[in-house]
């Protein structure tokens, strides 16, 4: 894994030795505290953040790197129009690994391109999230001590979510993993994961209802609706508030039931459940730091990166998503992909 873009080709034995060095840095932090001593991090952030952005910071600090960005793009010079791939090459010329989130789908990969260094994505869009998938991992893996077997349910925004999309997209690859998909109509998985959890021959369960599942339950990840996504604002009104987690849905679920949430929490989880045991979402963004300490010096082995020439010149775009990067940066080179029968655009997943 050079790049971070999605968590595809993450291999078990990646993930074990990455969660492994996660689990020495939490044990000895100290040990580490200078693991990235001259080492620069450019965090490029394109969309508001709290967690995502602050813990790639803190966990670069705590590694004894340094870290320069933006966490508002009015301040930089995409401001002016500069393209992704110019802010790109600049950012990956100053630093030795650059964070970027970015509202468009696909950015990460767009980036990726033109990047001298390694690109972390810190979310594109709708899309993908991987580094919340470390996190969440982490944290289950923490509670249980291991992620085969579980009965996992995502409620919320199943279609916005990209925390969703990633974790479940990982997910398919461990074993007897059961997926209890909960959401309104109009938010269900979009159909790239759906085709994916087929692929894997996967059970799984796309409901309305929390209430009847939640008993059987070993792990439950709640979501906001996420309102920045709506195109129409009514329809956010609409199904805003529809899942509240709270202390009388808690009396049905398991002992050992966790609860996470990628967080900000807007009203779907009930404050009256923070002091539960099973709430773990505070924990989940405490082991964020960590496991992103680890992906750090996990990514920063492979040094720098000669990126290939691409034509410079405005190309034909096959993809028709509005929400996608080749939407906009028309320097783009159209990319395709295949998940299960279909042919995808590379970039955000979505159907060509
Ligand atoms: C999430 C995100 O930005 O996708 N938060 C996070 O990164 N911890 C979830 C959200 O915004 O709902």
């Amino acid at each position: 894994m050079r790049h971070i873009i999605s968590l595809d080709e993450m291999t078990m034995d990646e993930w074990h030795s990455l969660y492994s060095v996660c689990e020495q840095i939490m044990a000895h932090p100290e040990d580490f505290s200078d693991r990235c001593r001259t080492k620069i991090m450019a965090s490029l952030f394109y969309e508001p953040s709290t967690r995502t952005n602050l813990s790639h910071q803190a966990a670069m600090l705590r590694l004894g790197g340094s870290v320069i960005g933006f966490s508002d793009p009015q301040v930089s010079s995409v401001s002016k129009g500069e393209t992704l791939k110019d802010t790109i090459i600049m950012a990956s010329t100053y630093a030795d690994v650059v964070v970027m989130r970015n509202p468009k789908e696909g950015a990460a990969l767009a980036a990726s391109l033109y990047s001298s260094v390694p690109i972390i994505s810190a979310g594109d869009g709708g899309h993908l999230h991987p580094t919340q998938t470390l996190t969440d991992l982490t944290t289950i893996t923490r509670y249980r001590g291991s992620i085969d077997g579980i009965n996992i349910g995502f409620c919320g925004d199943l279609k916005n979510g990209r925390t969703v999309h990633s974790l479940i997209s990982a997910l398919v690859k461990f074993e007897n993993v059961n997926f209890y998909l909960i959401s309104p109509r109009e938010l269900t998985i979009p159909d790239f994961e759906r085709r994916l959890l087929k692929e894997h021959n996967c059970k799984f369960f796309e409901i309305t209802g929390l209430d009847p599942i939640i008993p059987v339950l070993d792990v439950l990840y709640m979501t906001r609706i996420q309102r920045e996504r709506f195109v129409d604002p009514l329809e956010y009104e609409r199904l805003k508030g529809v899942y509240i987690l709270d202390k009388g849905k808690m009396t049905r679920a398991k002992k050992d039931m966790i609860v996470l949430h990628p967080l900000p929490r807007v009203d779907e989880i009930s404050g009256e459940i923070d002091d539960d045991p099973r709430a773990g979402y505070f924990e989940q963004a405490r082991c964020g730091m960590f496991i992103r300490m680890a992906l750090i010096l996990h990514v920063l082995e492979s040094g720098r990166i000669r990126p290939e020439k691409l034509a410079a010149k405005e190309q034909p775009q096959l993809c028709h998503n509005s929400r996608c990067i080749t939407q906009t940066e028309k320097y783009l080179p159209p990319m395709t992909g295949i998940n299960g029968d279909k042919t995808v655009c590379a970039y955000c997943d979505k159907e060509i």
